[in-house]
C-alpha cells in the first residue's frame, strides 16, 4: 500500500471570510473545521503522518485547546508562510523520505469524503500526480470591469480544481525546487513539466472562503452524514 504523507495549509488569514475568529477554528458539526480535514485521513491506513501548517494567529489556541488530541493522532505543527505555496514549502521539507506520495489538502475543505480520497490517490498512484476537480456546468462568461460582459467562454474541457491534491514525493519536491508562487500545487507540477490529471468530483467538496461558503458546508456536511 502506498505510503501517503498528508500536508493541511491552514496558515492563511481569512481575509475573504472577515470574522474575528478564524475561519479554520468555526464550528462544523460540532467540530471545527480544520479538524475535520485532519480527521478525513487521521484514521486511514494509507497515511504515514499528517502536518498542520498554522499561522503564528491560531497556533496558540490550537495548541492550548487541541494539542492533547493532535498529538494523540500523531499530528505535526508546522509554522506557515505568509503565502499558501510558501506554507506548503515548509511542510515539504518535513516530508519523511519513507512517503511515496504526497498530498496537500485545504484545511478549509472540511467535507471530502473517504471515497473521493481513495479516488485521488488511486489515480497519483497511476500517473504520479492527480487533483480532484469539478467540471463547470454554468454558461461562463467574461465580463469587463465595469460589469459588462466581454464573452461566453466555450466550457469544454474546463475544471474547477479543488485538493486534496496528490504527487509523487520526488515530482511535487523537485517542482517546488524550481518553482515560484502559485495559487495551488497542479500549477507548480505542471509548470515543472509532469501531467497532472484530474479526478471528477463536485461541488459538495466545498471550500470555505466566505460566511456564505460556511452556511452551505454545514449544510453539506449534515446531509452526507444521513
Ligand atoms: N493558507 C496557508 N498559508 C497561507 C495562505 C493560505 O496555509 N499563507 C491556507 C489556508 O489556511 C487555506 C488554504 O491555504 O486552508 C487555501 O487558502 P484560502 O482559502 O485563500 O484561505 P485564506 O488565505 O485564509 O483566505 P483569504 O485568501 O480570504 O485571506
Ligand atoms: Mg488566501
Amino acid at each position: 500500500m502506498a505510503k501517503v504523507s498528508v500536508i493541511i495549509p491552514a496558515a492563511g488569514s481569512g481575509r475573504r471570510f472577515g470574522a474575528r475568529e478564524s475561519k479554520i477554528l468555526q464550528p462544523i458539526g460540532g467540530r471545527p473545521v480544520f479538524l475535520r480535514s485532519v480527521d478525513a485521513f487521521a484514521a486511514r491506513e494509507d497515511v504515514c503522518e499528517i502536518q498542520l501548517v498554522l499561522s503564528a494567529a491560531d497556533a496558540g489556541e490550537v495548541a492550548r485547546r487541541f494539542a492533547g488530541e493532535l498529538k494523540a493522532v500523531g499530528v505535526r505543527l508546522i509554522a506557515g508562510g505568509p503565502t499558501r505555496s510558501q506554507s506548503v514549502r515548509g511542510a515539504l521539507a518535513g516530508v519523511s523520505e519513507d512517503a511515496e506520495l504526497v498530498c496537500v489538502h485545504d484545511a478549509v475543505r472540511p467535507c471530502v469524503r473517504p471515497e473521493w480520497i481513495d479516488a485521488v490517490f488511486a489515480q497519483a498512484h497511476r500517473t504520479g500526480a492527480a487533483i480532484l476537480a469539478c467540471p463547470l456546468h454554468g454558461t461562463i462568461k467574461r465580463a469587463r470591469p465595469d460589469g459588462v460582459i466581454a464573452e461566453t467562454l466555450c466550457r469544454d474541457g474546463l475544471w474547477e480544481a479543488q485538493t486534496p491534491q496528490v504527487f509523487r514525493r520526488d515530482i511535487l519536491l523537485a517542482a517546488y525546487a524550481r518553482g515560484t508562487d502559485a495559487t495551488d500545487d497542479a500549477e507548480l507540477v505542471q509548470a515543472g513539466g509532469h501531467p497532472v490529471t484530474v479526478v471528477a468530483c463536485d461541488r459538495r467538496n466545498v471550500k470555505i472562503t466566505t460566511p456564505a461558503d460556511l452556511r452551505f458546508a454545514r449544510a453539506v456536511f449534515d446531509s452526507l452524514q444521513q
